[in-house]
């Protein structure tokens, strides 16, 4: 791909999302354009850039973020930490919140939405009662259109259900429909999905939360994006609230009202 299509993607990409496609990652860019310009009708990248560059509809922009996301996911993503929402985290969230009787629960990067859905399966399964007493809310957003709409439909297929689901939880929480595996309405009408873009959050999320998911999605941004969006995230959450990352991630930034607290095998970062 040529250095100027490169350059105009990966500027527009980054400013509109903050997903950073850095020098290496042509060929990812380029496989995943290409893809798109082909399914829109274009002979190729050359002449969809020309098209965009001539005129880029919301529409064709909200394609373009679509197909340069990874949505990666799978249900109960990397287990441990779903052990400390179990053994420690929702414990302590119900005892806390024992006079409002209201937990809210946002995961800010819910790709196809296995992630939200698997704490309200978690919740389903060992918090029923606290369910029927308390008010917990679901909110799970994503800036991809295509993801969102996934997530709302909550059908997956063989291959999805087989990643992280124990077999219980499907048998008891979704309905087999052909080959593909419906969600139970109950845990559905649990969450909240809605398209939003991590770097609007300070202009659009004004609700304060009780525990913030934002795992696998700030590794794409360059460090100002991660340091602001994650700002944004802790501005959030309530005091004694959680935010958690990715197995794999550190907080780009320590704010004072910071505690780390190692849970189990997974870490957590509690605000005081
Ligand atoms: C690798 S997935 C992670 C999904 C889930 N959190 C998990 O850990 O399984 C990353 C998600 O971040 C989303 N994403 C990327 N940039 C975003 C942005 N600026 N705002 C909101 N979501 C974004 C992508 O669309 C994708 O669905």
């Amino acid at each position: 791909m040529e250095r100027e299509i490169f350059n105009f993607f990966t500027t527009l990409v980054e400013k509109v999302s903050g997903i950073s496609y850095q020098a290496g990652k042509e060929y990812l860019l380029e496989n995943r354009l290409n893809e798109l310009a082909l399914s829109l009708g274009y002979k190729g990248i050359k002449d969809f850039y020309e098209a965009v560059r001539k005129n880029l509809t919301p529409r064709l922009l909200n394609q373009i973020i679509d197909t340069l996301t990874t949505n990666e996911t799978y249900f109960f993503r990397d287990q441990h930490p779903f052990e400390a929402l179990k053994k420690h985290i929702f414990p302590e969230l119900f005892k806390k919140r024992e006079q409002e009787k209201r937990i809210d629960i946002w995961s800010s990067a819910c790709s196809t939405g296995q992630e939200p859905y698997s704490i309200a399966m978690l919740l389903k399964e060992y918090f029923s009662a606290y369910l029927t007493q308390y008010k917990v809310n679901i909110y799970a957003t994503d800036i991809s259109e295509s993801a969102i709409k996934k997530a709302k439909e909550g059908i997956y297929n063989q291959i999805e259900v087989n990643r992280g689901l124990p077999i219980t939880f499907l048998v008891k929480y979704f309905k087999q429909e052909g080959g593909n595996w419906r969600i139970d309405e109950s845990l559905k009408g649990m969450v909240r999905f809605e398209i939003l873009n991590l770097l609007d959050v300070p202009k659009k999320v004004k609700d304060k939360f009780d525990l913030i998911l934002c795992r696998y999605v700030l590794i794409y941004f360059n460090k100002e994006v991660k340091k602001n969006v994650f700002l944004a995230l802790w501005k959030c959450l309530k005091s004694g609230g959680y935010l958690l990352l990715g197995a794999t991630e550190l907080p780009p930034i320590t704010p004072p009202d910071m505690e780390k607290k190692i849970l189990g095998n997974t870490t957590v970062f509690y605000k005081k």
